[in-house]
């Protein structure tokens, strides 16, 4: 009888368990992506990982390496990766037979249980003013592509590279947007290439770095995501309330100005320290959790930007953890949602009452017993309900999956 009973719960806890499964698959439609930087030498092991992309809803993480270590743990997670190539690669690639090598053994091996949809071939390598590793990336960046066109593999993989924003001259106001003048040259052939292959331009976009160099003048709820009267771009006419969205503005224009109207910008990092050195103003666990929880309700709302309202937003926070062996003020160190024992770095600050109608009950998420102890700590659950309120999907699914656990306690 008891046994009975226990491999009866045990069968509905799987089947719920496949169907929160699928719950985050829908949650693909929002979109929200976490870098997943590992300089560090006390992170959590990727297995214990996992629950925590989970927790903010993230269903894409960006690594700047290809770990096999955790390209192995997310295997059939339908987590998306966008796996990179480091700078010190780029000479190396030129050469299609490294690259082939690379692809093989770095995306290849891994696919399909593991969801790697994308390939960064450097990163922010033209703001190195270092001309002979400028001169890789494109090549880099063609040997890839070519390697993954002979494996087959490029309709599923795309290859760009993520560039920093002080590749623009100008960027504000947005309509003004520019490249530098000595990058344009080396610039628009990477672009003919993102046509050719239908790859996304990728944008690391700190809206701390212009609020921290200007303290001031720069109005912190503009940078903050918080209500604020904004600015119109006096030549479009346009109307902003956030940084961010002037700076991917600026992007667009920029790319409009060289000829580029149609490529979509991705923003493959952005974020807010919660620490900084005592001349780093607003690096504070407040101003973090209003920059990245707002961002995090802003992904999953409607809103795009003023020059490109149809356009999805493509989203990577920076990042997943405080990572203490980055050199560099103390900022640079301060970044992570979670601090590296998993714990929430802050609350990101969704207030209960907007999420408990829509958490999903908590007899239904993935069973607990299967994660690692140390992975559900404290802030967990306000991350989880996070997730949930901000996906529309999950409001369908919810009814469906507390049906089920009806039906089960009836059987
Ligand atoms: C969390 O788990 C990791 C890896 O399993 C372990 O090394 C670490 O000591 C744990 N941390 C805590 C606070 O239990
Ligand atoms: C690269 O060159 C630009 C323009 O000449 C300059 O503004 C920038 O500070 C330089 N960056 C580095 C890292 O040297
Ligand atoms: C949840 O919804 C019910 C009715 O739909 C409402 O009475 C209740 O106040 C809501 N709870 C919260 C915390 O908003």
């Amino acid at each position: 009888m008891r046994s009975m009973e226990f491999s009866r719960s045990h069968y509905f806890a799987s089947l719920i368990f496949v169907i929160s499964g699928l719950l985050f698959q829908v949650k693909i439609v929002t979109s929200i992506g976490i870098n997943y930087g590992q300089i560090a030498n006390n992170l959590p092991t990727p297995e214990n990982v996992i629950p925590l992309v989970k927790s903010i809803g993230a269903t894409k993480v960006k690594l700047y390496d290809a770990d096999p270590r955790v390209l192995k743990a997310f295997a059939n997670t339908g987590v998306e990766f966008i796996v990179g190539l480091g700078n010190e690669y780029l000479a190396k690639m030129k050469d299609p037979e490294n690259a082939k090598a690379w692809v093989k053994s770095n995306v290849q091996a891994f696919l399909p249980a593991t969801k790697i949809t994308c390939i960064t071939v450097g990163n922010e390598v033209l703001t190195f003013n270092d001309t002979s590793l400028s001169g890789c990336l494109l090549p880099a960046m063609q040997s890839v592509h070519t390697a993954l066109v002979n494996l087959g593999l490029d309709k599923q993989v795309s290859v760009t590279t993520a560039h920093s924003l002080a590749v623009l001259a100008a960027s504000y106001p947005p309509s003004a947007g520019a490249f530098r003048k000595d990058l344009v040259d080396c610039i628009t052939p990477i672009l003919d290439f993102h046509v050719k292959t239908g790859s996304p331009f990728l944008i690391n976009a700190y809206p701390y770095f212009a609020y921290k160099g200007n303290p001031k003048q720069v109005p912190l709820d503009f940078v903050l995501f918080q209500p604020n009267q904004g600015i119109i771009d006096p030549s479009s006419n346009l109307h902003y309330d956030n940084m961010l969205f002037a700076q991917m503005d600026a992007v667009y224009a920029a790319l409009a100005a060289v000829g580029y109207k149609k490529l979509m910008v991705h923003i493959s990092e952005t974020g807010w320290p919660s620490k900084g050195d005592a001349d780093e103003a607003g690096a504070t666990p407040d101003n973090a959790k209003k920059y990245n929880g707002n961002l995090i309700k802003l992904i999953s709302s409607k809103k795009r930007t003023p020059m490109r309202p149809n356009c999805e937003l493509n989203i990577y926070v920076f990042a997943m953890f405080n990572e203490n062996m980055k050199p560099g003020p103390t900022s640079e160190r301060n970044y992570g949602l979670f601090k590296p024992d998993g714990t929430p770095a802050y609350s990101l600050g969704i207030s209960a009452a907007t999420t408990t109608n829509t958490t999903v009950p908590p007899t239904i998420t993935p069973p607990t017993a299967a994660l690692p102890d140390n992975s559900s700590g404290p802030g967990s659950t306000g991350y989880l309900s996070i997730s949930s309120a901000t996906k529309g999907r999950c409001r369908v699914i919810g009814p469906v999956i507390f049906m089920l656990v009806c039906i089960s306690l009836f059987l």
